[in-house]
């Protein structure tokens, strides 16, 4: 498998809980937030594959960026971060709380075209793939289910590349990858959903969803 470069932009619970998985399967990894001399800690966590650096530098860094911020903090992005992020596979993780992220997040519930299509949007250029919103950060510490199963990580991405890049990070992380279709169905796995925060396994989110088992490997 190809070694992966990861830029994280926005290192908190969820973003420096997937980098340490990431980091420990031997992918190289740029944690950052607006406080990079806050992030020293986890990036000793992370081992010696990991850092921690600006935003910028994560951005200019990745291969592969993880989005990991509240949602009012994307469109706050500065110019040059968003520049950078052009081109790039951009895997999401925000959701919309309107009681943390105000108006947006009250749009975006709203959004016929799901979360997906709003991160798209604040971000043109970037190929963005919906991947690890679903899962409570805590559940990931553990990577197995309550029926010792592996985690499963609904995917929804219309860039094919994306997709597979997405699909073999989720795998690196010790977690069962399961495409749902393209980035309008995120909405399918976006808050308040059946598969939302419930540590589900893949084939449980297969039935919850209705996919078709073989569905687990199929890009969009
Ligand atoms: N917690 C979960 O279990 C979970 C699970 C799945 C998805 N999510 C979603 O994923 C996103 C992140 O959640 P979280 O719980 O990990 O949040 P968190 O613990 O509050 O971490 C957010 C991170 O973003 C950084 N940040 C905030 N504003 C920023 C900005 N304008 N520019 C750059 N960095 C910024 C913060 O660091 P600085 O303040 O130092 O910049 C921090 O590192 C949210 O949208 C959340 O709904 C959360």
């Amino acid at each position: 498998m190809t070694l992966r470069k990861v830029g994280i932009i926005g290192s908190g619970r969820i973003g420096g809980t997937v980098g340490i998985l990431l980091a420990k399967a031997g992918c190289e990894v740029v944690f950052s937030s607006r406080h990079p001399d806050n992030l020293k800690d986890l990036a000793k966590a992370a081992g010696p594959s990991a850092c921690a650096g600006t935003v910028d530098e994560a951005a200019s860094f990745g291969d592969v960026i993880l989005l990991s911020l509240p949602l009012k903090a994307v469109p706050e992005l500065d110019e040059s971060t968003k520049t950078a992020l052009q081109g790039k596979i951009v895997i999401d993780t925000s959701n919309p709380y309107p009681e943390r992220d105000g108006m947006i997040a009250e749009d975006a519930r709203k959004d016929p075209g799901g979360m997906g299509s709003v991160i798209a949007r604040l971000l043109p250029g970037a190929r963005v793939v919906r991947a690890f919103n679903s899962v409570y950060f805590e559940d990931l510490r553990r990577t197995t289910n309550r029926m010792g199963e592996k985690i499963g990580i609904p995917i929804a991405g219309d860039d094919r590349e994306a997709v597979d890049v997405t699909i073999e990070l989720v795998e690196k992380a010790g977690l069962d990858p399961v495409v749902v279709g393209g980035l309008k169905d995120s909405k399918r796995f976006d808050v308040g959903t059946a598969v939302y925060a419930t540590s589900a396994s893949a084939r449980e989110i297969r039935e919850k969803l209705r996919l078709k088992p073989e569905g687990k490997k199929k890009a969009a």
